[in-house]
């Protein structure tokens, strides 16, 4: 069945130049077998065309707010009406300002206004406009609203910056489309997963790094995201392929892996920090490879940061998730561990058998949280990510 069969979309495009992508947009969300219909605010015009848009949707695009055609002349309720969701892409810096305002003088803000189907919104801004405090708080309002947030990505943009604040992908946005739709046990939630190793540097051709494959990470990032979570995920380097409908941040060592979390934490209402983060780096990072000299050689070690109970310490922290990769004594390990970090809840595997733990398949969880605990029994870590998201978002709710 297509995702979005029989759903009526409404899809406003603002004034980004972004814009350019939104006919592709529109293509695939009629093959996912919806009805689509477009609405372009006055800067959208600048970067598409309405031509554009009117033939690849099918249908006549609105731009005004005063539409002699429209039935009774009100444009705005029988779109707003007849809309099953509102998708906004790309949302602009202004345009998510204005809607956070609650403005209602052009067609678009008014039908959002009017209507009672739920509304998603994928920015696209320069990073610089992205990170602004103003666009963080707009955003802030808006999803206390209800209203979903997808993206931005994160890469080179058309302003020649590199960051965040690109449009996602259009099979991203697919994703969190029909996620409108099945509203699952995370609905409406922010989630930040880490995943995989990360990578210590000794020189350019050395590092220090484990063995996780990313698997559990990945597998945690793309269940939140099926049970309707609005989900970022900040990887370490693995061969995985990103999860559909998930924001990917790419980063290689425990301090990026830091900086990453430090930047996007805000929003965050649940962190998973399931990455196997190394807890020490060499205190000199050689920018030459290193010659053979000696017949030893020492290598000086200092501590990172630890990255999760930097999170669980934050003022208005969010609901923390850690994970305890343990070879022995499983329970007080994991329990003294969810203490000292002053977290939520912990997860706790053993990681010194074959066929669970680090680069496996399949994976066993213990999970603690206040004085209760939980066994999920041996399975593929795909089964076992779905089992923990139900748990940590009843665990989640009930905290609230
Ligand atoms: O990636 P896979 O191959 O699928 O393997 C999955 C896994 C075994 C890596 C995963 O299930 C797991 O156990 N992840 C946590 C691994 C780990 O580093 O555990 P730890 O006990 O050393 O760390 C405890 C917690 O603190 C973890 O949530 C870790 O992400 C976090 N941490 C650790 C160090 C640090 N500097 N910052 C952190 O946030």
């Amino acid at each position: 069945m297509n995702k979005l069969a029989f759903k009526n979309c409404l899809l406003i495009v603002t004034g980004s130049i972004a814009a350019y992508k939104t006919p592709d947009i529109v293509r695939r969300m009629r093959d996912e077998g919806a009805e689509v219909r477009v609405v372009l605010t006055s800067a959208a015009s600048e970067f598409v065309t309405p031509l554009v848009l009117q033939a690849v949707s099918g249908n006549e695009v609105r731009q005004d707010l005063f539409d002699q055609k429209a039935e009774a002349g009100m444009g705005h309720i029988e779109l707003a009406r007849w809309a099953d969701a509102i998708v906004i892409a790309p949302a602009s810096a202004d345009y998510i300002a204005k809607l956070s305002k609650g403005a209602a003088d052009d067609l678009s803000t008014a039908i959002c206004r009017a209507s009672e189907a739920p509304i998603l919104i994928a920015p696209a801004m320069n990073l610089q406009m992205w990170e602004n405090s103003f666009t963080k708080e707009a955003l802030d309002s808006l999803m206390k609203k209800g209203v979903c947030v997808c993206g931005p990505d994160s890469g080179s943009q058309a302003c020649g910056e590199v960051g965040l604040g690109r449009l996602v992908e259009a099979e991203v946005l697919l994703e969190s489309i029909a996620n409108l739709f099945n509203a699952g046990s995370m609905a409406q939630i922010r989630v930040m997963v880490t995943a995989g190793p990360t990578r210590e540097y000794i020189d350019p051709v050395r590092y220090l790094t484990n063995q996780s494959s990313g698997k559990m990470g990945y597998a945690l990032a793309r269940a939140a995201c099926e049970a309707g979570a609005n989900v970022i995920l900040i990887s370490g380097p693995t061969n995985l392929e990103p999860p559909k409908g998930v924001g990917v941040e790419y980063i290689s060592s425990a301090s990026e892996m830091e900086s990453s979390v430090v930047n996007n934490i805000r929003d965050i209402d649940i962190f998973i920090a399931c990455a196997a983060v190394s807890d020490y780096r060499p205190e000199i990072e050689s920018s030459q490879k290193i010659k053979k000299s000696a017949s030893t050689f020492s290598l000086k070690l200092i501590p990172n940061k630890d990255i999760l109970s930097g999170v669980a310490g934050l003022t208005n922290a969010p609901f923390t998730v850690g994970f305890a990769a343990e070879t022995e004594k499983l329970e007080r390990y994991a329990k003294d561990k969810m203490t000292k970090k002053g977290i939520d809840m912990i997860a706790a595997n053993l990681v010194d058998n074959d066929g669970t733990g680090f680069n496996s398949d399949d994976n066993e969880l213990t999970v603690f949280w206040r004085d209760k605990s939980r066994i999920l029994e041996k399975q593929s870590k795909e089964k076992l990510a779905r089992k923990l998201v139900t748990l940590i978002s009843k665990v989640y709710r009930e905290s609230l």
